[in-house]
């Protein structure tokens, strides 16, 4: 690790934003280094309770929501965090007057913890109240927990990736790895979740295409997070698309599909909902779910001509 890269502190500072969300950005990269060491007493076991989608809730689900949600409140810029766990936003009532508005998925890739593969947390911030488009995030950014913990952000400057690293009095920072990071052309690999047999045809099609004529070779862990972190480093394709059972695919517009899709496109890929950019999406339900499609913008073109 190169002990003279800049930290995730100097990074914000010369990115010409303001204090506040500045401030945001890096007490929750701060509040996700530590939350870490607390992980290994939560890795077995799930609470017996339902999340709002009836999916199994796992005890490390809970506790990350609960301790980020906590200390996002303390940062005092958020006045509500809408998250994947949570039936209602919260709203912080001594934040009222606070910048942000927060929309979260606290742990993404919950069926992995069982099995220590990685996992992450993302965090799309607004000043204006949700329901909004991603068009209207002002920051984007994920933790990843895997063997090496990233941090990778975007306030519309670019893509930005940070690795922790301890400096020389044994203090855990975050340490720039790669500043404007860009999607390698013409992309190595592809990850698509859902059944295929459920897949509609000419999403099939495609997806034998993206071996046949694109030589892409499968990556797929089932943590959006880490898998979207693969193809940021070697290109290719993500996807998520609509089922027969999903019509609307099984990853949520506002907690996962617009933030990450904002943080591609400012990497230089592009992004698909079946209909619209992934930014453009537009629901009044803050949890509604989207198909989801990122990839180099050539595999994105070739998508939209395989599904018109
Ligand atoms: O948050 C939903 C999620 O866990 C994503 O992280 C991941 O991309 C997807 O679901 C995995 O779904 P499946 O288990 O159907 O492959
Ligand atoms: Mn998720």
């Amino acid at each position: 690790m190169d002990e003279n890269a800049s930290t995730l502190f100097q990074h914000l500072k010369s990115a010409g934003i303001d204090n506040d969300l500045r401030t945001l950005i890096y007490s929750f990269a701060s509040i996700a280094l530590d939350a870490q060491h607390h992980f290994p007493k939560y890795l077995r076991g799930t609470m017996g309770d339902k999340n709002k989608y009836g999916e199994a809730v796992a005890a490390l689900d809970e506790w990350v929501n609960g301790y980020l949600c906590d200390n996002l409140v303390k940062t005092g810029l958020v006045r509500k965090i809408y998250s994947e766990e949570l039936k209602e936003p919260l709203i912080a009532s001594a934040n009222k007057k606070a910048p942000f508005a927060v929309a979260m998925d606290p742990l993404d890739g919950s069926s992995n913890i069982v099995s220590n593969n990685a996992f992450g947390s993302i965090v799309g911030v607004y000043r204006d109240d949700l329901p909004q488009s991603g068009r209207k995030l002002v920051a984007a950014f994920y933790k990843l927990y895997g063997p090496v913990n990233t941090f990778v952000y975007s306030v519309g400057k670019g893509t930005h990736e940070f690795v922790k690293h301890y400096d020389s009095a044994g203090n855990a920072q975050f340490y720039l790895l790669a500043e404007n990071l860009k999607v390698p052309e013409p992309g190595e690999v592809f990850g698509i979740g859902g059944d295929p047999l459920e897949w509609d045809p000419a999403f099939l099609k495609f997806a034998k295409d993206l071996f046949r004529k694109e030589k892409l070779k499968v990556r797929y862990s089932g943590t959006f997070v880490a898998d979207f972190s693969q193809i940021l480093h070697r290109g290719g394709m993500f996807a998520y698309p609509a089922t027969k059972k999903s019509p609307h695919g099984k990853l949520r517009a506002a907690y996962e599909a617009a933030t990450m899709a904002y943080i591609w496109e400012q990497a230089g890929g592009a992004s698909w909902s079946g209909k619209e950019s992934l930014l453009d999406v537009k629901s009044l339900d803050v949890d509604a779910r989207t198909p989801v499609f990122l990839g180099n913008r050539h595999l994105i073109e070739k998508l939209k001509k395989a599904l018109a």
